[in-house]
């Protein structure tokens, strides 16, 4: 697999971007609290009062070459007119935000769309006819979902094998570039139906069902999303990005786990997170024989965009008890909940962005040369 996401990079030679460490940067990140107004509060650490700001000075650095940071004006020029659309779970909304945030340093979007919980999104920037739209998919098969605006549910989401999830398929033929990823939510209790009947379920109480296991289930949508999208009569460029992991220690989100780290780890010292590298493998075979199905005349349009493990590298990156304003300050009461899966931003999930620009190649025209 490390041989294949090379292959389908283009215009960066022989380098494979996912393989590298962070060194340390002095230049610091690309926008700030100040500077852009699309960061929301469970993201914002700098606002929220997060004291250590040593996270924002670093940066990704390939073995063998470099990753030039994104570049706003290049990638809003070579995408005029353009659709891009970013379908999945709550990391896809902690993505776009730094899309956003590089992107409206050139030009600043009008918000044309959310649905009743802005978990739907789109954005417009009319001087370049760009629309980047956000599309709640957190399964990417179709899904009912009992869940009040607060997250509580009231019962075990539905899920449907073999259908997609009707929010990126009513929209599907006005994409032109789509970044798909999904995961978290499969370890959640669930039903599974085929054809509409319940054929198992994962951790329910309902012992005429068979258990589906997490694995079983995320590769199975998988299955099915690559299965759509190779089949398809449209053609979009699609990126899958790889698994995002979450870096609690002493516990989980639920029991008290924290994540206190300040700096990344170096290679190899992330330890064996052993799920983690579970849902990892996963993603690479079904992405693997997706592209096999693609076929070689659209050799290059599926691109893994393998951020997994310089994702992995980086402890140090998430929001933490700063997913909240002001986390220890005399106002606030009660039990702190840290955020050891989603991204402070700014912070390390930029370089996603960086990195989809490099992969971009010769769909974005050539940079002006400043050295010139
Ligand atoms: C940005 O964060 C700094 C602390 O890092 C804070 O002093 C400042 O008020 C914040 N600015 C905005 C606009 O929230
Ligand atoms: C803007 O882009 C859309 C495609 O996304 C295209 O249909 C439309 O004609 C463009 N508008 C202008 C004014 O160029
Ligand atoms: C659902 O229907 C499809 C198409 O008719 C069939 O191939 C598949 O085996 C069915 N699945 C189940 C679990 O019945
Ligand atoms: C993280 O910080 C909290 C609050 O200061 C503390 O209770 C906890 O033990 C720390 N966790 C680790 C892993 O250091």
């Amino acid at each position: 697999m490390m041989f294949l996401s090379f292959l389908f990079i283009t215009g960066v030679g022989r380098c494979d971007l996912f393989h590298g460490e962070w060194v340390p940067d002095s230049s610091g990140p690309a926008y700030n609290n100040a500077s852009c107004r699309f960061i929301e509060i469970p993201q914002n650490c700098m606002t929220n009062g997060r004291p250590d700001d040593g996270y924002l000075y670093w940066r990704w650095k390939p073995y063998g070459c470099d990753i030039v940071p994104f570049d706003g004006k290049t990638f809003l020029e070579g995408m005029r007119g353009k659709h891009w659309a970013l379908v999945g779970d709550l990391l896809l909304r902690n993505h776009v935000q730094s899309l956003l945030c590089l992107l409206s340093k050139v030009e600043v979007p009008t918000e044309v769309y959310h649905d009743r919980t802005y978990k739907s999104r789109r954005w417009h920037f009319p001087s370049h006819n760009f629309t980047l739209s956000l599309v709640w998919a957190p399964f990417l098969i179709k899904a009912d979902i009992f869940e009040d605006d607060n997250g509580v549910s009231s019962a075990a989401p539905q899920l449907h094998f073999g259908n997609l999830d009707t929010n990126w398929m009513s929209q599907w033929d006005s994409f032109d570039y789509v970044v798909i990823s999904t995961g978290q939510w499969f370890f959640k209790i669930a039903v599974y139906l085929e054809n509409g009947s319940a054929i198992g379920c994962h951790y329910c109480q309902d012992k005429n069902l068979r258990e589906i296991t997490t694995g079983d289930s995320f590769r199975r949508a998988l299955r099915d999303t690559f299965q759509f999208i190779t089949k398809s009569p449209h053609k979009p460029v699609v990126f899958y990005r790889t698994w995002s992991p979450s870096h609690f220690e002493n516990g989980e989100w639920s029991s008290g786990g924290t994540c206190n780290r300040t700096v990344p780890f170096k290679p190899r010292q992330s330890g064996d997170r052993a799920m983690d590298n579970f849902m990892w493998r996963i993603e690479r075979a079904e992405f693997a024989k997706a592209v096999a199905d693609d076929g070689a005349s659209n050799a290059g349009r599926l691109k893994l965009l393998d951020t997994f493990e310089l994702s992995l590298l980086r402890p140090d990156g998430h929001a933490g008890p700063y997913r909240a304003y002001d986390p220890f300050g005399k106002g606030s009461t009660g039990k702190i909940e840290y955020d050891c899966l989603g991204w402070c931003l700014p912070g390390p999930i930029d370089t996603w962005n960086d990195i989809i620009m490099q992969m971009l190649g010769n769909d974005l025209k050539p940079p002006p040369h400043p050295r010139a």
